[in-house]
Parts: C-alpha cells; structure tokens; sequence
C-alpha cells in the first residue's frame, strides 16, 4: 500500500491532458505531495517531443502525479526520471514475468520491442532546486487496437490476453512509484542507477540513430549523470541529448 501517491486522487470524467490539469492545480494551490490527476478520457495526452499521446477511452491508464522533489538539485533531475521510469517498469515486470522489459531512453517503457507505457516530466525549478514535478504517466493496460501511425504499440492485455481492473492496477502501479521515488528520496541513488543502467532497451548493442538529419549506427553504452544517452561511434564515445538524437526504433 502506497503512503502518500494517489491517497489524494482527483478522478476528472475528461480532460485535455492530465498534465496540463495538474500544472494548473499547481499555479493555484499547492496539492498534497502525491495527489494524482486521472482520467479515463483524455482528449489530447501530450507525448515528448510535441507528440500526441493516444488512450482509447476507459482502457487505459493516463494520469498525473505531482510531487516535490526539492532534495534535487536541477543538475540531477534526471534521476527522478529514472526513479519513475523504473517504477512503471517494476509494475510491468510483475504481471509480465516472461517477457523482457526495459526502459527505451530516456523513459519509455517496452515489452520486448514493443512500447508499453510513456512517461511526460514537466519539473519546476527555483533557484538551484526542482521545486515540483509533475508526472505524467499513460500505460497501455486494456486497448487492443492502435492507430497505424503508433509505432510498436503493445498493452496488457495484449500479451496476457485477459481484461486488467484498471483500479487493481492503478493503485499497485502507485505502490511501485512511490517504492522508487522513495529510494531516490532516501538516497539510495547507487540502485536507482545500477537499476537503469541494467534496464536501459539495446545496452551493449548497436542501434540505428538520425543525427543532424543523417543516419548513423552506434553502441549504446549508457546515460550519464544529465541523462544524455552515451554512444560509442567507431572509436569515439559521444553524449546526446534528447534535442540532437532520434533512436530509429
Ligand atoms: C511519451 O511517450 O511521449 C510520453 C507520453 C505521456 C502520456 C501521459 S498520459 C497522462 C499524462 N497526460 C498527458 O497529457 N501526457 C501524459
């Protein structure tokens, strides 16, 4: 049972983007660290990079999740994104045991080749300090059909071909975050990056990337501490940030 993620839960009938409902809420008040903004009808979800994120209604998971992680300073916000993207990974990986999950950098969650979850974090920061975050979360739990342009989609359902309580799985995916976001908090940083690391979708393996417009193929060897993704390009190692790479798959 989670502590504090989802006790204070605002269930909306529809909404634009649960991310954009929850940055309002944090203009205007300060909610309970924790609170979560849900629907099961999203009308425009944001994706990164100006995508749109695609829920069918009442199949799926979308929500948001505000917390405050000010024992962060802004040169390690990535590690909140690791904490988060291994907690939806965690729930993953407890109803699919025979599959391998992973975690695409720099969040996305994938069973085998196929994404699964996506992670949207919009942090606030003052000063030197992330002063909230706003976690956007849409996990693939009952939709069987996508549209043609989703590329690789996957849920649940689709790979234990049963129908999830979406509820059931909404509050044991809480009890995951809230572990990791914990671990982050009490400074057991060492296995928030062991864990990612290990995770992290074609480590050790070539992939196809578009930089600048043109293709290259790399070895993904990791993620440094600003979270951008370290290739090993013939005999260079170069960092990319998500603005200067695109992943081909
Ligand atoms: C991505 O994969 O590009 C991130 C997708 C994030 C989607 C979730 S659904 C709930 C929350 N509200 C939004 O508008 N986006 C996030």
């Amino acid at each position: 049972m989670s502590l504090f993620t989802g006790t204070n839960l605002i269930d909306l009938e529809d909404c634009e983007s649960t991310n954009n409902y929850a940055r309002q809420l944090l203009r205007e008040k300060q909610p309970f660290e924790g609170t979560v903004v849900r629907t099961f009808r999203q009308r425009f979800g944001r994706g990164q990079r100006g995508k749109y994120w695609e829920s069918a209604d009442f199949c799926n998971l979308t929500f948001s999740l505000i917390y405050y992680p000010v024992f962060l300073s802004a040169e390690r916000q990535f590690s909140l994104s690791k904490a988060v993207s291994l907690g939806v990974a965690d729930f993953v990986k407890t109803i699919i045991e025979n599959e391998k999950v992973s975690i695409k950098w720099p969040n996305d969650i994938y069973v085998n080749y196929r994404k699964i979850a996506g992670i949207l974090i919009e942090n606030t920061v003052s000063g030197n300090q992330i002063s909230s975050s706003v976690i956007g979360i849409g996990l693939n739990v009952n939709q069987t059909q996508f549209s043609p342009e989703i590329p690789n989609p996957v849920s649940l359902k689709m790979l234990k071909e049963i129908d999830f309580e979406l509820e059931t799985s909404f509050r044991q995916l809480c009890d995951a975050l809230e572990m990791r976001y914990l671990q982050l908090k009490w400074g057991n940083k060492k296995i928030i990056d062991e864990d990612y690391h290990s995770s992290l979708f074609g480590l050790n393996e070539r992939g196809e990337f578009i930089v600048e417009g043109k293709n290259i193929s790399a070895e993904i060897i990791g993620v440094n501490e600003e979270g951008k993704l370290k290739l090993r390009l013939d005999d260079k190692i170069e960092e990319y940030d998500m603005n200067h790479i695109v992943c081909k798959i």
